[in-house]
């Protein structure tokens, strides 16, 4: 199995780059972000209390998502290997994919790590916010705290996965298609 983390800081492009990796490499996607927006618009309990966290900015508590990733794995027992988008997201959620992928006798491949800089990311959210309706995106103020939240939580899951020599950095500024090319290369040398 091939499992790849793509990582970065909110508005990196993870979700626009995984779009176009699942169709390439016939990956199955995990976004957590996706999977809570969607238990909010069924309106679960889940989902409601999520909603909360997430319009603040902040991070929903580490067992609600490794539960729900850990449903997902489960639910996907044919899938040739996992595309996880922003997840993990702390060093105990890492620590949690680590062992539910070691019951399934595989682990994470490789992390790709999207590298964009601070005033790129706001500009990008911002806009998206014009148009999007997501409620994390509408103010600047909401999308500084997402970025302040990945900063003291989510950076040490790449120092996480360092230890195993299994982050690779990649300029996420430039257009899609650069930024496709180079994640493909970087794929391509390890399948
Ligand atoms: P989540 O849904 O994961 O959002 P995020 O990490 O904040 O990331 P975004 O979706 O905003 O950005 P992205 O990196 O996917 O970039 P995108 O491709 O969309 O999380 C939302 C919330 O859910 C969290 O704040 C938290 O509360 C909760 N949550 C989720 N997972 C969790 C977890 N594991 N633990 C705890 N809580 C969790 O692109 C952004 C914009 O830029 C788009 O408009 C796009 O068109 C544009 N764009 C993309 N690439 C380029 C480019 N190359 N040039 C110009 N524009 C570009």
């Amino acid at each position: 199995m091939f499992n790849l983390i793509l990582f970065g800081p909110p508005g990196s492009g993870k979700g626009t780059q995984s779009e176009k990796l699942i169709a390439k490499y016939n990956l199955k996607h995990l976004s957590t972000g996706d999977l809570l927006r969607s238990e909010i618009a069924n309106q679960t309990a889940l989902g409601l209390e999520a909603k909360k966290v997430m319009d603040k900015g902040e991070l929903v508590p580490d067992e609600v998502v490794i539960g729900m990733i850990s449903t997902a794995i489960d639910q996907n027992p044919d899938a040739k290997g996992f595309l996880f988008d922003g997840f993990p997201r702390t060093s105990a959620q890492a620590e949690a994919l680590d062992k539910l992928l070691d019951l399934k006798k595989t682990s994470i491949s490789i992390m790709l790590a999207l590298d964009v800089s601070e005033n790129e990311l706001i500009k990008r959210l911002v806009k998206r916010g014009e148009t999007s309706g997501r409620s994390d995106d509408v103010n600047e103020d909401i999308i500084r705290a997402r970025i302040t939240e990945y900063h003291k939580k989510t950076t040490a899951v790449a120092d996480y996965y360092k230890q195993f020599d299994k982050v690779v950095l990649i300029k996420g500024e430039g257009s899609v298609e650069e930024i496709f090319d180079q994640i493909c290369l970087q794929i391509d040398n390890i399948i």
